[in-house]
């Protein structure tokens, strides 16, 4: 398996994302994101791993004039670029590693949602990379939305490093099919909430993702909302 595996599994695909029904209720994560901590139209928001800019791009249709969006595969990137030009709406989409995000005190939140990079990465130290970043990349006080998935959703876990391997068959640009071996991260809300802890943020709320509902068993993803002490 490659490592790095999410470097040609995103470049592949590009909007064909949004088939996946996963996708499909962004409305509703939006207003509920605005609902509870992005009140204020003005903000300053970072979408860390956009992909096609989903959530970005909602905020933006509802008056939020400072968003950027990073990613880093170009077709995600391109993608994200010509539905915000549809929608006629301003959002600064960028090709970056989420593990070097060039900001500084800079964003009032941060999101990274849907294991955007964060838990797709190759090990635990490239994953916390994210985190330093989104750490630098906060104002004081910034909030940080995260989902990530659940170890308690199922039982198919290498138990040595809580990440489950699968393989995607994916329809390339011209056409071909071909198989990609694919590895995720997993974890519990403890862990996380240590983990950030150590990462110099205050752990707000754990809950099912986009509610205040506790973490359930069989829940894919799970959020854990911090703020940057
Ligand atoms: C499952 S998608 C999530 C997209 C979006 N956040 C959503 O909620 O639909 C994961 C995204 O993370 C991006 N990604 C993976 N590794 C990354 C990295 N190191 N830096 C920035 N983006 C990355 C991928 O290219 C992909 O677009």
């Amino acid at each position: 398996m490659n490592p790095q595996w999410y470097r040609e599994f995103f470049e592949e695909m590009g909007i064909e994302y949004e088939d996946y029904p996963f996708t499909k209720n962004t409305e509703n994560e939006v207003k509920w994101m605005i609902k509870e901590y992005l009140r204020d139209p003005a903000m300053k928001i970072l979408d860390v791993g956009c992909g096609t800019g989903r959530h970005a791009i909602s905020l933006a249709t509802k008056g939020y004039r400072n968003i950027t969006g990073i990613d880093l595969s170009l077709s995600m990137i391109k993608a994200a670029k010509e539905v915000a030009k549809r929608k006629n709406v301003q959002v600064d989409f960028r090709v970056c590693d989420a593990r070097e995000l060039p900001f500084i005190n800079e964003f009032d939140a941060v999101l990274c949602l849907c294991e955007g990079a964060f838990g797709l990465l190759e090990n635990d130290n490239e994953n916390y990379k994210v985190l330093k970043a989104v750490h630098r990349s906060l104002r004081k006080h910034g909030i940080f939305i995260l989902t990530t998935l659940n170890l308690f959703r199922d039982d198919k876990f290498d138990p040595m490093t809580c990440r489950f391997e699968f393989e995607e068959e994916m329809t390339q640009k011209d056409g071909q099919k071909k198989k990609i071996k694919c590895s995720d991260r997993s974890y519990t809300f403890p862990e996380l909430k240590w983990v950030l802890e150590q990462h110099g943020f205050e752990v707000l709320l754990g809950a099912n993702p986009f509610s205040k509902k506790k973490i359930s068993y069989g829940s894919i993803e799970f959020m854990i909302v911090s703020e940057k002490s």
